[in-house]
C-alpha cells in the first residue's frame, strides 16, 4: 500500500495556487534576488508587499510583480530604511490595512561592498551590520503580531562567507552570521507558536547586485570553481523559497539552506585569486580607517 495518493499532486505542494490568499511581506524585494523570489510566490498565487529605500526602483518593481498573475496585488513600500524599527512597523501595518494579512516574511534587504579592514571604518562595518543584522530582526518584530496569527513563516536571505573567512567581507560575515543565529534562536522560540524561522544561504548568483559588487569582472572565473561548474540562477533561489514556505516545507525550521551548486565547499570565496598579494597592498597603503 502506497503512503502518497493523486492527492500528492492536486492538493500538496505541487500545484498551482498553492499560495492563494497568502500575503508576503519581502525586504528588499525590488533588489535583484528578492524580487524573483516574490515573482515566484505571486506565480504561485500570493499577494505581496515589498518594501526599499528608493521610490522610483520600488514602485518598477511592484508594478512589473502586479503584471505576472492577473488579480494580483503588490504594494509598493518605499523609503523606508530597514535600521528603524518604526518605519517597518508603519510599513507592516500598512501591508495589512491593504492585502489584509501577512503570511510569509523574507528578511532581504541587505548591503555590501569590497573592503578590507584597513580601508573598513567602524561607521561602514556597522552600516552594513545594523541592515543585514538589526534590519532582520526589525523586519521580524515589525511582522510578529501577523506571523502569530496566521502560523507564518521566515525566511533570512544568508550568505556562506562567514563559514570560512572570506577576504574583504569582514563585514557582511559577521552579519550573516549574526544572521543565522538570529534565525536559529527565533526558530526555537517561535515554533511552538506555529512560526518556522530559516535562512537561505545563496552562492554566486549570476545577473545580481551583489555579483557585479563582489566579482566585478572574474564571474567567468568564479563560475568555473564551482562544484556543478555554473553561477546560480534567481530561479535557485526562487525554488528554494517556494520550498520552505509550502507544505512541503513544513516540518523545517532553524535550518540554513544553502543554494551554491556545492561553491562552499572548496573554500576559495570570491578573493581566491588575488590572494594574498591584494591584501597586503591595500594593507601597506597609506589611508587607514578609523
Ligand atoms: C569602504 C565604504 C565603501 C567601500 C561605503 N563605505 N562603501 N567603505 N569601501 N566601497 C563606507 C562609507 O564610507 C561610510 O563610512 C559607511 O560605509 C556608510 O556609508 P553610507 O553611504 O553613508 O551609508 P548608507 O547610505 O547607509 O549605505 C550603506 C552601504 C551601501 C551598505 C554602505 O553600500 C548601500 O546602501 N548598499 C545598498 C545596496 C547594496 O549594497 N546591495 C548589495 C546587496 S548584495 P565612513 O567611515 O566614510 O563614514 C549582498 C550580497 C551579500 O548583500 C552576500 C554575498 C555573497
Amino acid at each position: 500500500m502506497p503512503t502518497l495518493d493523486q492527492s500528492y499532486v492536486t492538493k500538496g505542494s505541487w500545484r498551482p495556487d498553492l499560495f492563494k490568499g497568502k500575503v508576503a511581506f519581502v525586504t528588499g524585494g525590488a533588489g535583484s534576488i528578492c524580487k524573483v523570489q516574490t515573482e515566484a510566490l505571486i506565480l504561485l498565487g500570493a499577494n505581496a508587499a515589498i518594501v526599499g529605500r528608493n521610490k522610483e526602483k520600488t514602485d518598477a518593481a511592484a508594478k512589473e510583480l502586479e503584471g505576472l498573475r492577473p488579480g494580483a496585488k503588490v504594494v509598493s513600500l518605499s523609503n523606508i530604511d530597514v535600521r528603524d524599527v518604526k518605519q517597518l512597523t508603519e510599513a507592516a501595518n500598512k501591508a495589512v490595512q491593504e492585502l489584509g494579512r501577512i503570511d510569509f516574511v523574507i528578511a532581504g534587504a541587505a548591503g555590501n561592498f569590497l573592503s578590507d579592514f584597513t580601508h573598513l571604518s567602524s561607521n561602514a562595518f556597522s552600516s552594513v551590520v545594523n541592515i543585514d543584522l538589526i534590519g532582520s530582526f526589525n523586519t521580524v518584530k515589525a511582522c510578529f503580531e501577523q506571523l502569530k496569527k496566521n502560523k507564518g513563516a521566515i525566511i533570512f536571505v544568508s550568505a556562506t562567507l562567514h563559514y570560512y573567512g572570506v577576504p574583504y567581507q569582514i563585514h557582511v560575515g559577521a552579519a550573516k552570521a549574526g544572521v543565522d543565529a538570529l534565525s536559529n534562536a527565533l526558530a526555537t522560540e517561535l515554533g511552538p507558536l506555529g512560526i518556522r524561522s530559516n535562512c537561505i544561504a545563496p552562492g554566486p548568483i549570476a545577473d545580481t547586485e551583489g555579483m557585479s559588487r563582489l566579482a566585478p569582472g572574474v564571474i567567468d572565473q568564479v563560475a568555473s570553481k564551482v562544484p556543478v561548474q555554473r553561477l546560480g540562477s534567481k530561479q535557485d533561489i526562487a525554488d528554494a523559497t517556494v520550498y520552505l514556505f509550502s507544505p512541503a516545507g513544513n516540518f523545517v525550521n532553524g535550518e540554513i539552506l544553502v543554494v551554491d551548486g556545492g561553491a562552499w565547499h572548496i573554500g576559495q570565496g570570491i578573493a581566491g585569486a588575488g590572494y594574498p598579494v591584494n591584501v597586503k597592498r591595500n594593507q601597506e597603503s597609506k589611508t587607514f580607517k578609523l
